[in-house]
């Protein structure tokens, strides 16, 4: 039985809500420079359907984040978005429950303790992977750009710190609305699983 952590409204209130949880995921601040050439990353990202089950250090899970959905400024994303609006919201599906990534704080919010990673294994590489990102968004023409964004960025990031990760279109999406807080008129728009390669890799 999934079981929703209660906090108040879910993610309008979220985004609102300036206290902290013991279960919330405070992610460490985004190392902003260094790297692989961005030429670089952009040859080499590739998608990878195979994944170690170990789970992702802070600081990983934390640039992935960042890349996604970051705010790189007071009031502006990692990624374009339409008039600025930032009509995106990202979840982090892990193997401890369901988070709501805060842009403002740079936190993850749990919003349920429930590992539901199996509503993805409709293709077997799903298994193993410690973390799921979910995109969705309000509007329809612009919320699936955005999120095309994202994934791109995380894809980058993840070609440049050696991580394994693919864009999920195939997956229960009837399963998933049960156990995401959606707002009314804010739908799915597509996953993306990352983690860490396999040690014969
Ligand atoms: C919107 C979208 C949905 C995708 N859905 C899946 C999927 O459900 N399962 C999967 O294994 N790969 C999925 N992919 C990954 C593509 O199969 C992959 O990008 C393509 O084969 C090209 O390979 P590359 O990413 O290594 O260049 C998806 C990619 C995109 C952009």
């Amino acid at each position: 039985m999934l079981k929703f952590i209660s906090s108040g409204c879910l993610l309008g209130g979220l985004l609102m809500a300036s206290s902290v949880l013991a279960q919330d995921i405070i992610l460490p601040p985004a190392n902003r420079t260094g790297g692989m050439s961005l030429m670089q990353a952009i040859t080499e990202r590739r998608s990878h359907r195979s994944f170690s089950d170990r789970d992702l250090s802070l600081e990983d899970l934390s640039q992935i984040l960042y890349a996604a959905f970051g705010l790189s400024a007071s009031d502006k994303y990692t990624i374009p978005t339409s008039m600025g609006k930032g009509d995106l919201k990202v979840y982090a599906v892990r193997a401890d429950g369901i988070y709501a990534y805060i842009p403002q704080t740079h936190t993850l919010k749990q919003i349920a303790d429930t590992d539901v990673r199996s509503i993805f294994n409709t293709q077997d590489y799903m298994s193993t992977v410690p973390l799921i990102l979910v995109y969705t968004g309000t509007d329809k023409e612009n919320a699936p750009l955005h999120a095309g964004s994202a994934y791109q960025n995380v894809g980058l990031y993840a070609a440049s710190a050696g991580l394994n990760s693919v864009v999920r279109g195939y997956f229960d999406e009837a399963a998933l609305a049960q156990v995401l807080p959606l707002e009314p008129g804010e739908f799915i728009i597509v996953s993306q699983a990352v983690g860490y390669p396999t040690v014969d890799e």
